[in-house]
């Protein structure tokens, strides 16, 4: 690792030579090169403020967008997600103890430090730094069971800078976790493989409270610029899809926030929770009427392979497996012939153990699992348009995937559906909410030629007109629409 002020010195040098750090900018950034330096430099400054010129790496893991997959990944379905421009980025310099202390450039997260050791325990919920420890935590399970003592390993300073929106949907705290972990094993010399990383930091977040999948971590690590990824998770693989020349994605936020340590945690967790109790019921339904073992665990089990039935025969018989219109804990258990307290145990615990509470207006199995199947489909579908550079059809999946995230997964807001049909109407080829719903942004899909008159469009239409009133400032409207250029995976840019 160089110090600090060598690395300034590369960064500057970028402005007139044709460097690898020139190049890592042209190749990641959409913003003007200037920019991204002086962010860059701007980050050097604060940690050598406040840590002194000590030797140090620079870091960045990318936010993403879901392009079609909503809720696939935590049931073993794939989705096609980008890496992009909007990322965090840290200064990590080496400590002699085991102390890790964590700044941001912004004052609105305050500095946070812990002590790594085997047993970390969380800061309150909804505090930044929890996404630190879950990294370092699910690095110490790793390393502890294969003995390597937790007493070795070597703490650090951390600054952070991070321009990815929070609470949209654009996954700024699996880039945290991401880049968290990355420094982690960059500090103590570790190597890891990382599709293995990913696999790991997924069950890792869990330590902040949700139930989420692999896809954020695994876009935020293995992304590339001019790529989307077609991720699978039954079993883990990986297929990159060129994007397509005329290909532009326009993100824009809705102006609600769903931050996932609130409320929309439990809101997210109960979809999670009704896919794992739609699935209970369907594997205990064919092996009664089959008269064999499955193994049905996740809805991406239900493929041809294991279950010798076409697509719409494996439907006909989810349908009269979930044949009710809602369920409760009692209907569950009485199929199942489990207690109550077994059903809940098995499949409807959040992280403190406590039990979920069952929803008033019941769990609707039926409707989530039906979303979850055709949207598997429907990713399968796009890719293979994607890959032919057909931008009709794929908008025509996306819209789909729109409406099902709506209608039976329940995820869009008032907000989000207005936001879809003012797209629809000024010309985008398709729009959907992406990530976890309930606010947040919304993606729309573009011919390039036509994306600047789009954006003032909806400028004038949401920004200005109906949603005004969400607005922080009356001028602020630019933050919440932009384009969203492509970019790499996570790893170290300077050391
Ligand atoms: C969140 C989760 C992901 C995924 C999406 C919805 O972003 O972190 O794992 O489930 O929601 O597709």
């Amino acid at each position: 690792m160089k110090q600090i002020s060598q690395l300034l010195k590369i960064i500057t040098e970028s402005k007139s030579n044709n460097s690898t750090f020139r190049q890592f900018i042209e190749r990641n950034y959409a913003d003007a090169p200037e920019n991204v330096r002086t962010r860059y430099e701007n980050l050097l400054k604060i940690h050598r403020r406040t840590f002194g010129d000590q030797p140090a790496a620079i870091i960045r893991a990318p936010g993403r967008i879901e392009l079609l997959g909503g809720h696939t990944d935590y049931n073993g379905c794939p989705v096609i997600p980008m890496a992009i421009d909007k990322d965090i980025v840290v200064a990590a310099s080496k400590r002699t103890d085991r102390k890790i202390v964590i700044q941001s450039v912004e004052p609105r997260f305050p500095k946070r430090e812990f002590i790594i050791e085997r047993q970390i325990s969380s800061f309150p919920a909804g505090d930044w730094g929890n996404y630190v420890k879950a990294a370092v935590q699910g690095l110490v399970d790793h390393y502890g069971q294969k003995n390597h003592p937790t007493k070795t390993f070597a703490g650090f300073n951390l600054t952070v800078s991070g321009n990815i929106p929070a609470a949209a949907g654009l996954s700024s705290s699996s880039a945290l976790v991401v880049v968290s972990a990355l420094t982690f094993l960059h500090i103590n010399s570790l190597q890891f493989k990382k599709l293995a990383l990913a696999q790991l930091l997924a069950q890792a977040e869990k330590y902040v409270g949700t139930q989420g999948g692999g896809m954020d971590q695994t876009i935020s690590l293995l992304g590339r610029a001019n790529q989307v990824l077609k991720i699978e998770f039954n079993p883990y693989a990986i297929t990159e899809i060129p994007l397509p020349p005329d290909f532009q994605i326009v993100a824009a936020h809705s102006l609600v926030y769903a931050p996932k340590t609130e409320s929309a945690m439990d809101k997210y967790n109960r979809r999670a929770i009704e896919c794992r109790l739609a699935t209970a019921l369907i594997n205990h339904y064919f092996k009664r009427t089959f008269q064999r073992e499955f193994q049905i665990l996740l809805i991406g089990d239900l493929t041809e392979e294991k279950t010798g039935l076409a697509d719409k025969e494996i439907l006909g018989h989810c349908q009269t497996a979930l044949i009710e219109k809602i369920y409760t804990y009692q209907t569950v258990a009485g199929i199942l012939e489990l207690d109550i307290a077994a059903v809940q145990q098995k499949y409807c615990l959040r992280r403190d153990q406590s039990v979920f509470p069952e929803p008033a207006d019941g769990f609707k199995l039926y409707a989530r699992f039906y979303h979850i199947f055709t949207e598997w489909k429907r990713v399968l579908m796009a890719a293979g348009k994607l890959t032919e550079g057909n931008l009709i059809e794929f908008g025509r999946l996306m819209n789909e995937s729109q409406a099902s995230s709506r209608d039976n997964y329940e995820l869009s807001i008032p907000e989000i559906d207005q936001l879809v049909s003012l797209s629809r109407k000024n010309g985008s080829l398709a729009a959907r909410l992406s990530g976890a719903g309930f606010g947040g942004i919304t993606l729309h899909l573009m011919r390039k030629s036509q994306t600047q008159q789009f954006i003032e469009q909806l400028r004038d239409e949401y920004y200005r007109g109906s949603a005004q009133t969400l607005l922080p400032n009356r001028e602020a409207w630019h933050d919440f629409i932009f384009t969203c250029q492509s970019a790499d995976g996570a790893g170290v840019v300077l050391d």
